[in-house]
């Protein structure tokens, strides 16, 4: 059967692609921010997943004020960078794994979460950019990342946005279908996003180092406490886009312990302000085998 090995947690701010696309990732500014990732590059070469269910946010690049599905499964069998404006990334096109997404669908569906079933998207920063901190950019001719990838997009850009509860909620489900899944496949399951940080506005450039390690403290410790935070709450201690944060705790209820199993060991834990406009946090929490 299919088995949720890992869960990882990083955020996803575009100005960190850009530096690794554009070769500046050993300027002084950068350095700290990618010595923080050179273990979970290791990690991840240790402990290579067979798919990565990966939850993150589209910044209206693939959705728009048209369209606002709340969660989106990635169904299709390759998704493309999408051309943020400045044109796609640089990075390997992103394989997905449609029978386990159509299994996962089918199985979350049936457990009432009403997903958006997507077969054509373009993926941003959102899904990129914790790609490459953790594999680094791949080579290979065709230049590959290491294993297939399930998009699973979440509205925290229009309101109104899920709260943390339905989130972790949701994490559970994902789980359930997972290790149901007639396959022996090692699954890590990724929420990006975050930390704290507010792009417009007065509060342009809020960034709260206590609210963010508090919620790490929590999010490792106490999730079901993490998921009982309201998103008033995030919007007031971690600005206007720290609501990204919600994400993390769909990855966090797919962990054992939350399913009465033993708690998750912290592999590796990290903090860092600023990349552009954003405090960085980062860790990767093992299921015990
Ligand atoms: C920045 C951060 C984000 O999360 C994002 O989606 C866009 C920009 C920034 O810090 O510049
Ligand atoms: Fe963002």
């Amino acid at each position: 059967m299919a088995k949720i090995t890992a869960s990882v947690f990083t955020s996803h701010v575009p100005a960190i692609g850009a530096a690794l696309d554009l070769g500046k990732s050993n300027e002084a500014y950068w350095q700290p921010l990618f010595k923080g990732y050179e273990v979970s590059k290791q990690w991840m070469v240790d402990n290579r997943p067979d798919v990565i269910f990966l939850v993150f946010n589209d910044h209206a690049t693939a959705f728009s004020l048209d369209m606002i599905p709340t969660f989106a499964i990635g169904t299709a069998a390759s998704y493309a960078p999408a051309d943020e404006g400045w044109g796609p990334r640089p990075v390997p096109q992103v394989v997905g794994h449609p029978e386990l997404a159509a299994h996962i669908a089918q199985s979350v569906i049936q457990d009432d979460f009403d997903l958006t079933i997507v077969n054509k998207m373009d993926v941003d920063h959102g899904l990129t950019v914790p790609l490459s901190l953790m594999c680094g950019q791949p080579g290979g001719d065709p230049p590959a990342w290491p294993c297939p990838v399930i998009p699973f997009a979440v509205n925290v850009v229009q309101y109104p946005v899920p709260s943390g509860a339905r989130c972790f909620k949701l994490g559970q489900a994902i789980r359930k279908a997972v290790e149901c899944f007639d396959q022996d496949l090692k699954v890590q399951i990724w929420g990006t996003g975050g930390m704290s940080h507010q792009l417009q506005g007065a509060r342009a450039g809020l960034i709260n180092r206590e609210f963010d390690n508090a919620f790490l403290d929590r999010l490792i410790a106490d999730p079901v406490a993490q998921a009982a935070v309201p998103h008033i709450d995030y919007v007031r201690e971690a600005g206007s886009e720290g609501i990204e944060l919600v994400m993390w705790l769909i990855a966090r209820g797919a962990m054992d312990d939350v399913a009465g199993g033993k708690p998750p060991i912290v592999k590796h834990r990290f903090y860092h302000v600023p990349a552009s406009n954003t405090a960085v946090g980062h860790l990767i929490l093992e299921n015990p085998a």
